[in-house]
């Protein structure tokens, strides 16, 4: 076989016979002339099976749409009546002079060739290898990569450096429901997946990792929305020895250089972003992730917006709850009051979070990392003794054995690749993505599994439920 040669370089080969490899975007025939529209991940060039090339015609008479081909052509300009001048391979054509068909396609059960918004969700993703191949979805998802990549560039430059963590864990309480898997060796015993990456990052601060970042993945059993997934991505993030400006300042230049380079039609319409406390962000916007739009109409408008001085805690019917997580700090002057467990309703955390758009697209704090400090907020958040020492033992052991102070955040990854890729929803921007019920529809998952792991695992199913 010749060398391939991408169709978005076929421009710089007229004149050339050459190979291409791809597949067939539309077919049109013309009677004598029957027109190919090539289509690789570079791009598209149209192609002309001519009568005098009689074997590449008889194959060209039988392709459809979406059949895999392997060409050979010669690239030519096209006659001056014909140039395209607004398409990629406008003023080129290809002349073809053998094709060999590598695979071929029943007609595809989704519509391909639109922005697939007008399809309905379940067929999308019933055949979501089908739906990726649109434009659209083609865009989104390499621009995804472009900003992790960024992402890791910039991070790698400021002495960060990328550690992964368990998926196989014990549960990390952020709030939502936890998955979790069976132990076939320990019948009875479950790991559960990461809600986040929370207390592992805390460790490797406590194990003179001083600069961390993870693009984590991290799974919560919750109600799905348009902006959240069963399984979704951070930018997680944590630093030894922080104050809370270096963090917000740090993200905020990380955010604006990824818009910068990589969304230059967008404009940020205030830099440094505004900061505003809870207590303002609720009296004057009714929640904490206000939209400060001033033109809430025009799609290129990112307002970014940090909201900090968060309440530690939150009364429920039974006590507290923590705002944020539980390993997040009090403010120092309200120390006192946790450990005397007084005025526990107005003391002021060193929580922050980021909104862009009116929505919550981060969060994080500067920790605790005294021992007696978290054990006393965790008392106050509920936790008997014994169920201390046995869910956060580990922690509080890292904390007596000299772990530095340490902040960090985490941003919601999808959700601000939909807001920055001008989509409605966060499955938009994610390759494999569940639905509303948290259902693959194309796998077929949450599925049945045989009665032989059941009985591995230990684990009878109550047909009543
Ligand atoms: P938090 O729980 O606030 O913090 O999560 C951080 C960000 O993750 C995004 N997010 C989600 N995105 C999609 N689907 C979901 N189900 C979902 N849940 C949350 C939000 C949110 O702001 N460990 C802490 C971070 C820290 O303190 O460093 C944490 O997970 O955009």
């Amino acid at each position: 076989m010749k060398e391939r040669i991408y169709i978005k370089d076929l421009k710089n080969r007229v004149g050339d016979s050459v190979c291409v490899l791809g597949l067939v975007d539309i077919r049109r025939d013309h009677g004598k002339l029957i027109f190919l529209d090539l289509r690789d991940e570079t791009g598209k060039v149209q192609a002309v099976a001519l009568p005098n090339h009689t074997e590449a015609q008889e194959v060209a008479n039988k392709l459809r749409t979406e059949w895999v081909v392997e060409v050979t052509a010669q690239v030519n300009e096209r006659p001056p009546k014909m140039v395209k001048q607004d398409e990629m391979n406008g003023s080129i054509e290809l002349e073809l002079l053998s094709i060999t068909i590598l695979n071929e396609s029943e007609t595809p059960a989704i519509d391909i060739s639109t922005d697939g918004h007008e399809i309905g969700e379940e067929s999308r993703l019933r055949y979501r290898y089908l739906d990726l191949r649109r434009a659209r979805l083609q865009k989104n998802i390499r621009k995804r990569y472009e900003v992790t990549k960024f992402i890791r560039d910039f991070l790698d430059a400021k002495n960060f450096i990328e550690i992964e963590t368990p998926l196989l864990t014990k549960s990390t309480p952020e709030g939502a429901r936890d998955y979790i898997v069976p132990s076939r060796l320990d019948n009875g015993q479950f790991y559960a997946l990461p809600q986040s990456p929370q207390q592992f990052k805390q460790l490797l601060m406590a194990s003179g990792f001083e600069k961390y970042f993870q693009i984590a993945r991290c799974m919560r059993d919750e109600d799905t929305r348009g902006d959240r997934q069963p399984e979704f991505t951070q930018l997680d993030m944590e630093m030894a020895f922080p104050t809370r400006e270096e963090i917000l300042r740090l993200n905020e230049e990380l955010l604006i250089d990824i818009v910068k380079v990589l969304f230059p039609e967008k404009v940020i319409q205030q830099i440094p972003f505004p900061r505003l406390t809870y207590k303002e962000a609720m009296e004057k916007y009714g929640n904490d992730r206000p939209d400060l739009r001033e033109d809430k109409k025009d799609p290129n408008l990112l307002a970014f917006c940090w909201v900090i001085d968060f309440p530690l805690f939150e009364k429920t019917d039974t006590g507290y709850t923590f705002s944020h997580n539980p390993f997040c700090s009090p403010k120092d002057e309200y120390v006192d009051d946790v450990m005397n467990e007084k005025n526990l309703e107005s003391i002021i955390s060193n929580q922050y979070d980021i909104a862009l758009n009116g929505l919550e697209i981060g969060g994080g704090s500067i920790r605790i990392h005294n021992a007696k400090v978290q054990e006393k907020i965790l008392a106050i958040l509920g936790h008997s003794p014994e169920a201390i020492q046995e869910n956060f033992g580990h922690m509080l052991e890292a904390f007596k054995t000299g772990t530095p102070p340490h902040g960090g955040i985490a941003w919601g990854f999808d959700r601000l690749l939909m807001i920055l890729l001008n989509e409605p929803n966060i499955r938009e921007v994610i390759a494999f993505p569940k639905t509303g019920e948290g259902r693959d529809l194309m796998l077929e998952a949450p599925s049945k599994v045989s009665a032989t792991q059941l009985i591995e695992l230990g684990i009878s199913i109550d047909k009543k439920a």
